[in-house]
């Protein structure tokens, strides 16, 4: 769209760095993306770039991510999803950007049973500490948004999946142990539904978003939409999908459910739909297919640091 793009990451090693440089290396400077290695709780630094490139659009997905691993290393969630969220936001109020758009995550929604999620329902009870710096950081928008009509957009991502995600999350590490024929560990006996969404899914769900202008006349320049795939499915199944994928049978250990987990999230997407005419709906199956064959090649070549 004949856009320059910056980048922004502190390359933390909360998992595998050469994951992360290889997503540089692989996708983003082969697109002409510059990435920056600083931290966002560096307001100095975050300055300078605003300073220097005058940002139009700002995409914010930067944070300290998981649920589980907000109960044993609570401070890294402050620094990170409070504070560089704090400086995001007064960069993008003091350079006036077009539109902020950041992360926040199904999370929000706590323990509701009441499916699908709409983007209205009462999100003020998080239950892990992650999902509250998340609902802190919508608030946070929304008053920003008000006090200076400063357009911002909130993400509620639901279970992002595919080529180059994040080793932490389930799916990479069931796929990393059924190949290497160690037992998996299955919480709650496999009966969690996730709405697991392709991230191709929401690369396109988000620029559309960033480009769409708010319709801001006479009311605060706020939104926040669910960005899921619709099809909650058992952990187990999920898990089923995967054996066929990878041609060998899992071994699996069930445990109890863990402190800060839901028992479903499902995303309503009809306020997405109706906005950018689009919501995620790759199947399973193929959007799996394509992380096996990612994951195949990624652990032939550089398997040692994933
Ligand atoms: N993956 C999912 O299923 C999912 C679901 C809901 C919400 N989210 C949100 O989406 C966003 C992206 O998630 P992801 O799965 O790609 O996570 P990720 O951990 O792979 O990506 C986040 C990146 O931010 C960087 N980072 C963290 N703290 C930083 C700081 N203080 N300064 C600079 N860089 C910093 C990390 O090094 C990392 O590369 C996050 O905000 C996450 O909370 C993700």
């Amino acid at each position: 769209m004949g856009h320059t793009v910056v980048g922004v990451d502190n390359f933390n090693d909360y998992y595998a760095v050469g994951l992360k440089h290889g997503r540089v290396e692989s996708i983003l400077r082969p697109a002409g993306v510059v990435c920056h290695a600083f931290d966002l709780c560096d307001e100095q630094a975050l300055q300078e770039l605003f300073a220097v490139t005058q940002p139009d659009y700002v995409l914010h997905l930067a944070a300290q991510a998981g649920v589980r691993y907000s109960v044993e290393n609570p401070k890294s969630y402050l620094q990170s999803n409070l504070l560089a969220f704090g400086n995001i936001l007064e960069a993008s109020r003091q350079h006036r950007v077009k539109h902020l758009v950041f992360a926040s995550s199904s999370s929000v929604y706590g323990s509701s049973d009441k499916t699908p999620f709409q983007e209205d329902d009462p999100t003020d009870q998080p239950i892990s500490l992650y999902a509250s710096t998340k609902k802190a950081n919508e608030v946070m928008a929304y008053s920003y948004s008000a006090i200076h009509q400063l357009p911002i957009t909130g993400l509620r991502l639901f279970s992002v999946y595919g080529p180059w995600g994040r080793p932490d999350m389930a799916y990479f590490n069931f796929t990393k142990k059924i190949l290497l024929r160690e037992p998996l560990e299955v919480f709650s006996n496999g009966t969690l539904l996730r709405d697991f969404t392709y991230i191709d899914d929401v690369s396109e769900a988000v620029t559309r978003l960033l480009f769409k202008e708010q319709a801001a006349v006479g009311k605060v320049p706020y939104e926040v939409f669910n960005i899921g795939n619709r099809r909650p499915t058992s952990v187990l199944d999920f898990i089923r999908i995967l054996e066929n994928l990878l041609g060998v049978k899992a071994i699996l250990e069930f445990l109890p459910m863990q402190l800060g987990d839901v028992r479903i999230t499902h995303a309503g997407t009809d306020k997405l739909h109706k906005w950018i005419d689009f919501s995620p709906d790759t199947q399973l199956q193929t959007g799996l297919s394509d992380f096996v064959t990612w994951y195949r090649e990624w652990h032939m070549h550089d398997g040692a640091h994933a």
